[in-house]
């Protein structure tokens, strides 16, 4: 296991700290713990454990429950797609194989520079706007008409080369 940076153990107390008292802590700790670090270390199931009086492996078993938490640090920006029915049905899959050559990120993975990671998801509960996309939690609607996840992202793209040249 890599030794959690000073700053990230910061972070983590914070956040701890913010929601110990709080109806339901777990779920808001490691949102925010995900949110702030791009993932959740096991440092920080061990001190949400301690704050929440609830096993450690209680928390790690809500980790890996919800597809929004990961164990593994992820890209500066996160692609969402979702492959549940009825957005697979109205061509999800053709977004994702776009989305990916676009992030240079495999599916479930992170691009080399780590700007992007792209994960394939279940019914996201907006089928209505079949096929959804989301990136860093914003959601795209109709994505394969529209086009409007990957203008965002290309979006990003210009913009990260802008700042290294
Ligand atoms: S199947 Fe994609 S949002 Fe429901």
């Amino acid at each position: 296991m890599m030794n959690l940076s000073a700053e990230y153990l910061k972070k983590i107390d914070e956040i701890v700290e913010e929601h110990k008292d709080k109806k339901g802590p777990v779920k808001l700790m490691l949102h925010d713990v995900q949110k702030q670090l791009g993932y959740i270390p096991f440092e920080a199931m061990e001190k949400i454990s301690q704050a929440a009086q609830v096993p450690v492996g209680e928390v790690y078993g809500v980790v890996s429950f919800y597809t929004q938490f990961t164990t593994e640090p992820k890209g500066k920006h996160v692609v969402n797609v979702c492959l549940g029915t009825a957005c697979y049905v109205r061509g999800s899959q053709l977004l994702l194989d776009r989305i990916k050559i676009l992030t240079n990120a495999p599916v479930n993975g992170t691009s080399p520079d780590n700007l992007f990671s792209l994960d394939a998801t279940r019914c996201l509960g907006a089928c209505g706007l079949a096929p959804v996309g989301v990136l860093d939690e914003q959601v795209f609607g109709n994505a394969n008409i529209n086009k409007d996840l990957e203008n965002a992202i290309k979006r990003i793209i210009k913009e990260e080369k802008s700042v290294k040249s």
